[in-house]
């Protein structure tokens, strides 16, 4: 089978598209064939930075694809299917024609969308589940979205609407100020000095930005960036986790069309690099897709 695979650090060159040994399931392990895989900002981190398993290793976080066998577990060969591999930890990558993982990892596809583009949901939408969760938003909650229409702000934007809160939006450039919109947030800019201090019950901070001061006194400040919390009360970092309910529940919400996934753009594998490329270079308004 083809995979992407690196044997070391770098840019965009140092991913190869080749031969490797098909995977072999485990007891409790579903072979899958993928459809597609997307791509998250780890997957550019992990090729360029020194972290994640031994080289060489394939990349890559989100899946869907087509049961192919199941050991042991419930799904059947056919099956249309989704997953997040948390690659990083695991040295298991997506970002090949056959992928064995554990079944708890699975959950069904949607299937109200192409599975190809089911690919857009795992990571981002884990994530976003995850961190929302930390913000403790209710109906009566006014919640500051950074990074609004990224991969896991946009999600996060859609599933905090659900929840009756008034939601705003922070984004990276005018252009994406309609989009943010769009999505559920009541007001948007690109421009931080736009929003006034003490106003946010809850800030859910896609970037990495100094704005613990836009939150009103015991208000939750809720990371998922790299960079570091700003000096505020209680503030944290979410760190996603594999979670299969969590994937289902985000399914059942595109099959009664509560949630939208964005497609920007779709990549044969072979168009590898220029899919890293293009994701790197930002701006991009929906998910990278790798298809296969
Ligand atoms: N902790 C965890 O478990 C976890 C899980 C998933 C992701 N992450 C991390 O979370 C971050 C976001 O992930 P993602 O998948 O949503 O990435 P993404 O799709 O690239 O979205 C990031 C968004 O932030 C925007 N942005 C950049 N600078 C901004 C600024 N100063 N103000 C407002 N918006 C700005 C970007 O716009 P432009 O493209 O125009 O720059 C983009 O729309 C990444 O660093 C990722 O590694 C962490």
């Amino acid at each position: 089978m083809r995979a992407v695979r690196i044997d070391q650090h770098g840019g965009p060159e140092v991913l190869t598209v080749r031969e490797i040994p098909d995977p072999v399931p485990a007891p409790g392990e579903v072979l899958i064939r993928a459809a597609a895989s997307s791509l998250n900002p780890v997957d550019w981190k992990t090729r360029a930075r020194d972290v994640g398993p031994d080289l060489p290793a394939t990349l890559g976080w989100d899946l869907s694809g087509t049961v192919v066998t199941a050991n042991d577990a419930p799904f059947h060969p056919g099956d249309q299917v989704i997953a997040m591999s948390a690659q990083i930890a695991t040295g298991r990558g997506t970002w090949s024609e056959l992928v064995a993982l554990p079944a708890h990892l699975i959950t069904h596809a949607p299937t109200t969308i192409p599975l190809t583009d089911a690919a857009a949901l795992p990571l981002a939408g884990v994530t976003a589940v995850q961190a929302l969760d930390k913000t403790g938003v209710t109906r009566d909650s006014r919640l500051l979205v950074i990074g609004a229409t990224g991969a896991v702000g946009g999600i996060a934007v859609q599933l905090a609407r659900h929840t009756g809160a008034t939601i705003d939006a922070l984004v990276s450039r005018p252009a994406h100020i309609a989009e943010a919109r769009e999505l559920g947030a009541t007001h948007a800019t690109h421009t931080l000095t736009d929003l006034c201090p003490a106003t946010y019950d809850a800030v859910l901070d896609t970037v990495g930005l100094d704005a613990g001061h836009l939150l009103t006194p015991g208000g939750r400040y809720v990371s998922i960036a790299d960079e570091p919390l700003p000096d505020v009360p209680g503030a944290l970092k979410s760190y996603v986790q594999e979670n299969a309910a969590h994937l289902a529940h985000l399914t059942t919400l595109i099959d009664k069309n509560e949630l939208h996934l964005r497609i920007a753009t779709r990549h044969p594998l072979d168009e590898i690099r220029t899919a890293h490329e293009k994701f790197e270079a930002g701006g991009v308004l929906g998910k990278i897709l790798l298809t296969f």
